[in-house]
């Protein structure tokens, strides 16, 4: 084909600056001073989709195309690294009911499971799909997803299946909880869990997740589990501590998972082990914590402060899911930490960013340092203490993945 000699030349766009940023928030302590590693009146410069420079603006190198960022806030895309968006049906009923003075229970999980059961794929996935596009437009540019409401070989390889569709990081919870089936048996349904089940959903996962609670596992079946998914290359990871203590703590720390998630109800000794994990050189177990499910489910909040004065590693992560916590909101994550569980604005960014990066022991991700992928938001505002100071007030004025506009 002869090029058509009326048509305008686009040129290949092959660097974009980001400049005139007020507030630039790295995460690379070397790059500027304090945990964020804040650089003011910042410029940074992308290309083929990774961050190439960043640094003042006086010093920024020249490129093919400027975006002005007007004295704005520019911080690493969220890493959310806890959601259930897999799932069909409705529990705002029981959220009422919760409001109205009923517990949370476990048990509540049976509803979506029955309605996930009776979903089509098709279905299954376009909810998961405007989920996703929920939390995007919101400033979250990595999304963990679980299966976990499938609870049979067959609706958990199809809820994985979906997962992987939107996202590298699938985790794989055929157990979450015990289903009716096997109700009075649960080391049958474990023995489901860590054979055939597994065979089907490994394929499809990332990592292992085990529910280790009163109503769900307890420590034995809860290590079988992961035991048995490390078998077949999916890294562990645990929910633990939710409704009350318990051994999920020092489960997830014993067997080396990369996180334990929720840490509501902590004693001195899981905040120990932690600390003790996180100080050994190696990556250690994060500490998730899930302020939207404490907020939903009118729990106490996890005590955020004496993690980080112990040394822990901290993430903070939505869980959105329609029982325990049916929000995609970051920024409210941020604010409630921020507000209920002891966290300062800056630790809180960082734990939603760096951490749920350390939660999925990823290193392209949760940072803008060099060479890291530039997944970006700008917000409508002069610093990231505003995500907590003007809570539930949207914020982002746009979200790059992968040096890609995606939202905004
Ligand atoms: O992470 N904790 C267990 N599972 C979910 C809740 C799921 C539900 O209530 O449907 C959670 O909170
Ligand atoms: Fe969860």
């Amino acid at each position: 084909n002869t090029p058509d000699p009326t048509a305008p030349s686009v040129p290949a766009v092959s660097s974009v600056l980001v400049d005139d940023i007020g507030s630039l928030a790295t995460n690379d302590p070397a790059l500027g001073p304090g945990q964020l590693g804040d650089v003011s009146d910042a410029a940074l410069v992308v290309e083929s989709g990774r961050v190439a420079w960043c640094g003042p603006r006086s010093q920024a190198p020249a490129a093919d195309v400027r975006v002005d960022a007007a004295g704005r806030c520019l911080i690493p895309g969220f890493v959310d690294s806890h959601s259930h968006i897999v799932f069909a049906g409705d529990r705002s009923r029981e959220f009422g009911d919760r409001m109205s003075g009923r517990p949370y229970e476990a048990g509540g999980i049976r509803t979506t499971v029955a309605a996930t059961r009776a979903a089509s794929d098709t279905d299954l996935l376009g909810t998961a799909t405007r989920l996703l596009r929920e939390a995007r437009s919101q400033g979250t540019t990595t999304l963990e997803a679980k299966s976990g409401y499938g609870l049979s070989v067959a609706d958990e390889e199809r809820c994985l299946r979906a997962a992987a569709r939107l996202t590298e990081e699938t985790t794989f919870l055929g157990a979450h909880v015990v289903p009716p089936e096997y109700d009075g048996d649960p080391d049958a349904y474990v023995d489901l869990v860590t054979g055939p089940m597994l065979d089907a959903c490994a394929p499809h996962a990332r990592w292992i997740d085990v529910f280790c609670e009163r109503g769900a596992f307890g420590e034995d079946r809860a290590r079988r589990v992961l035991r048995a998914g490390r078998g077949r290359g999916l890294a562990p990871r645990v929910h633990g501590n939710q409704l009350g203590p318990g051994p999920g703590v020092r489960l997830a720390v014993e067997e080396g998972a990369a996180s334990v998630d929720h840490c509501t109800h902590l004693t001195g000794a899981d905040v120990a082990a932690l600390a003790d994990a996180a100080s050994g050189g190696g990556p250690g177990t994060v500490a998730t914590l899930l302020p939207g499910v404490d907020f939903s489910t009118r729990q106490p909040y996890p005590d955020a402060r004496a993690l980080l004065d112990a040394g822990v590693r901290v993430a903070l992560a939505t869980d959105c899911n329609p029982g325990s916590s049916f929000t995609s909101s970051m920024a409210l994550c941020i604010a409630l930490a921020v507000r209920e569980a002891g966290m300062s604005p800056e630790e809180a960014l960082r734990a939603a960013t760096a951490g749920g990066a350390q939660a999925l022991r990823r290193d392209d991700v949760g940072h803008l340092a060099v060479g890291a992928r530039a997944d970006m938001v700008l917000l409508e505002a002069p610093n990231p203490v505003y995500l907590a100071y003007r809570p539930g007030v949207p914020q982002v004025a746009a979200v790059w993945k992968d040096g890609e506009l995606v939202a905004g």
